[in-house]
């Protein structure tokens, strides 16, 4: 089965709606030949209407970073997947775990929130991964399986392979410290295990990412492996140049 990689940058809270639109005419021009691999980029709230208007047309989508399960209701402060849905907004990460560990994202809050997504038409990229205490203790199946388990419960069998997995390992997130390969196809792997568990042909369809301190010097190696479908970038997705470095470097089922 082939699959689409997919590159995606989490800007998380970088950029003025200024240096989004500097950021995105630096990038387009890099990106426009690109076939064979989908391009994203997760951007602030406020970013979101202008990147959608400046990429109409273009090989790259746009991401929000978070959302409520609730279509509306007495929730200052969120957002909702209708909202989203009227900007044009393609996808969604959630439980990225800034949001987990600062914020209180709880896996009964992403239980809702990816089939809501879904639901919506939205592409969730759920975030998944273990500190490295859990690592170092040998729990990372473990909090693998949790998590993969608890936030997928609400996704019917048949809607699995729409859902995007970012496996990043929390240790790996903004450090420098990038995952081995062997780390990363032995957790990506288990990961697409577990989905097998639920249903075996969306297994092989789902696309699952790898996330923590992707750069440009190592990911064509990353993104080689057997189950590695594509990238979820943080830092090196804030520069134009190297963002589209790492999706230049990504290997296309074409
Ligand atoms: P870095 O690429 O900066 O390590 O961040 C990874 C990440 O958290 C993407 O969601």
């Amino acid at each position: 089965m082939a699959r689409t990689p997919l590159i995606a940058g989490n800007w998380k809270m970088h950029k003025t709606q200024e240096q989004a639109e500097e950021y995105v005419q630096a990038l387009l021009p890099r990106v426009s030949a690109v076939d064979g691999v989908d391009i994203a980029i997760c951007v602030p709230f406020t970013d979101l209407q202008p990147m959608v208007d400046s990429t109409r047309g273009s090989p790259v989508e746009v991401f929000a970073q978070n959302m409520h399960h609730a279509p509306e209701g007495a929730f200052t402060g969120e957002i909702s997947s209708p909202m989203l849905i009227e900007l044009d907004v393609r996808g969604v990460v959630l439980g990225h775990s800034e949001r987990r560990a600062l914020f209180g994202e709880t896996d009964r809050a992403l239980a809702l929130k990816v089939p809501a997504a879904l639901a919506a038409g939205l592409v969730p990229i759920l975030c998944v991964g273990e500190t490295e205490e859990e690592r170092d203790n040998d729990e990372t199946d473990r909090k693998l399986r949790q998590q993969i388990n608890d936030d997928l419960a609400g996704v019917p069998d048949d809607e699995l392979a729409s859902v995007v997995i970012a496996y990043e390992p929390i240790w790996a997130i903004g450090t420098g410290r990038v995952a081995t390969d062997e780390q990363a196809q032995e957790a990506i792997a288990f990961i697409r295990a577990l989905v097998a568990g639920r249903d075996s042909r969306a297994a092989e369809s789902v696309r699952i990412l790898y996330g923590g301190s992707v750069k440009p010097e190592n990911a064509s190696e990353l993104l080689a492996l057997e189950d590695v479908d594509g990238a979820l970038v943080g830092g090196a997705s804030l520069e134009a140049e190297s963002f589209a470095q790492i999706v230049a470097a990504t290997p296309t089922t074409l």
